[in-house]
């Protein structure tokens, strides 16, 4: 019997070792020489840094406790998700939002219950260190004035950062800006790297990724069960869309962006968009 290569028959050419992606996903692997901070260095940082920023001088917009409950089962929720390209023109109830954004990211188990310096969230983190901030914007949730929102999970409350309708601003950000006058809601998801590159260096940069995804997948899930729908977007011009959120672009920046709402189903729906 021969031993067989085990690359034999991949059709794919060697990475180049030349591109950013390959020298960063080569320098971002753990090595078995790799030590790591003490716990007690761990544990001093995260006291200096903010689990989640304040916004303190913004008005203050308290989320409803009596969340929409996630009834449906989760088997048909994963196989009935599918992108959502099209959105009806409905209000979402600020109950369906504060369900959306606790089980996307909210505080699960607060830290004085828990004795632990970060409070746990609905996604898992790297260290429990949370490097994520989620911004929202809305024009069509019941009770909520058109704007961009900070969310606190902390304080399970939103802040009102800007004022007013922001879609045309939001459409010039994205690949396919029509979707921007389209979606009821947006969630944009933002690491704060440092939160957890003092600890993994550049590997906590794919951990920051890593756990935005789990996030979205909340969110993707946490909506079909609300009977929303939501469309993942990576396609947007970085610069312009920090800029928006008042982003630097370095210590914060944006990951991943969630167009959110009812869903189209109408013949409209399936008419070509021009995006
Ligand atoms: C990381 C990521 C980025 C994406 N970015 C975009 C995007 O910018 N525009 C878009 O129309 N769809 C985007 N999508 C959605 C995919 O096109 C979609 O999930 C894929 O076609 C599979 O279809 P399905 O979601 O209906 O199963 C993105 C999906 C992921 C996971």
């Amino acid at each position: 019997m021969t031993s067989r290569d085990p690359w034999t028959g991949l059709t794919h050419p060697p990475a180049p070792d030349d591109e950013l992606w390959g020298l960063f996903h080569e320098n971002s692997k753990v090595g078995r020489h790799y030590l790591g901070l003490p716990d007690a260095a761990v544990l001093a940082r995260m006291r200096e840094l903010s689990e989640s920023l304040s916004y303190e001088q913004y008005r203050a917009v308290p989320l409803p406790s009596d969340r929409a409950p996630l009834s449906a089962p989760l088997g048909p929720v994963m196989r009935g998700r599918t992108s959502v390209r099209a959105f009806r023109p409905d209000t979402v109830a600020l109950r369906q939002l504060s369900s959306l954004l606790h089980h996307a990211y909210g505080v699960t188990r607060p830290s004085a219950e828990t004795g632990q310096v970060r409070s746990w969230r609905a996604a898992p983190s790297p260290g429990g260190l949370y490097p994520l901030e989620l911004y929202v914007h809305t024009t069509l949730v019941d009770g909520l004035r058109a704007g961009l929102y900070h969310y606190s999970p902390a304080r399970d409350e939103l802040r009102h950062l800007r004022e007013g309708d922001l879609a045309r601003e939001i459409a010039s950000c994205f690949v396919q800006g029509a979707i921007a006058y389209d979606a009821p809601m947006f969630v944009f998801l933002t690491a704060w790297f440092e939160r957890v590159t003092f600890k993994y260096g550049d590997r906590g940069y794919r951990f920051a990724l890593l756990e935005a995804g789990h996030v979205a997948q909340n969110l993707n899930l946490a909506a079909g069960a609300l009977g929303l729908g939501a469309l993942n977007l990576g396609g947007y011009f970085d610069h312009e869309l920090d800029d928006l959120l008042g982003l630097d672009g370095v210590t914060a920046s944006t990951v991943y962006a969630l167009a959110l709402g009812r869903p189209d189903t109408s013949e409209r729906a399936a008419e070509p968009r021009g995006d």
